[in-house]
């Protein structure tokens, strides 16, 4: 069970470093102006959204999913945090979604927000983070 939750953690962190750099990525992609800086920001962009990303995000659901199959939901069924981290679990689901389509506007150079959009789009995986750890740490209602 230990190492159940040691894999989550670890796939955890990776996915957040890629929700963390990529929109990141993404205000200094919004501000480029040549070709070859383009073409390089769409390969790091995929690179990352593909081959660190998205399996994070996976290996996170699996090893959380086989967690609450084991034995979480039966101990917490009836516990709030529960909820509401699959709450806000379904809007970071959502929010990786955008990532994606972000990434697919880039790709076929028809980009349709500003490098301050990115900016503050950059900030909202912070808050995922602090309200989803806290609420699996605290456990406070
Ligand atoms: C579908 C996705 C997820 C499911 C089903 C899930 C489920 C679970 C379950 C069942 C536990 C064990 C709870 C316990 O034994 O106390 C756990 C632990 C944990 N999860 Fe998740 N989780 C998911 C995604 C995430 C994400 C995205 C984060 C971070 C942003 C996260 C952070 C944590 C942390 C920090 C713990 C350790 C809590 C502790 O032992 O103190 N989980 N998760």
């Amino acid at each position: 069970m230990l190492w159940l939750k040691a894999l989550h953690l670890i796939f955890m962190v990776t996915w957040f470093a890629g929700l963390f750099y990529l929109p990141r990525l993404y205000v200094y992609h919004a501000m480029s102006t040549d070709e070859l800086s383009n073409e390089r920001f769409k390969v790091m962009e995929r690179k990352l959204f593909f081959g660190i990303m998205t399996p994070g995000m996976v290996a996170t659901l699996v090893f959380g999913i086989w967690m609450l199959l084991d034995y979480a939901w039966a101990m917490y069924a009836t516990s709030g945090w529960l909820h509401a981290k699959l709450a806000l679990l379904a809007l970071l689901l959502v929010y990786h979604y955008f990532c994606g389509l972000w990434l697919f506007d880039f790709k076929h150079d028809r980009n349709r927000h500003s490098h301050i959009y990115y900016r503050w789009m950059n900030e909202i995986p912070v808050l995922f983070l602090l309200g989803i750890v806290i609420l699996a740490v605290v456990k406070p209602f």
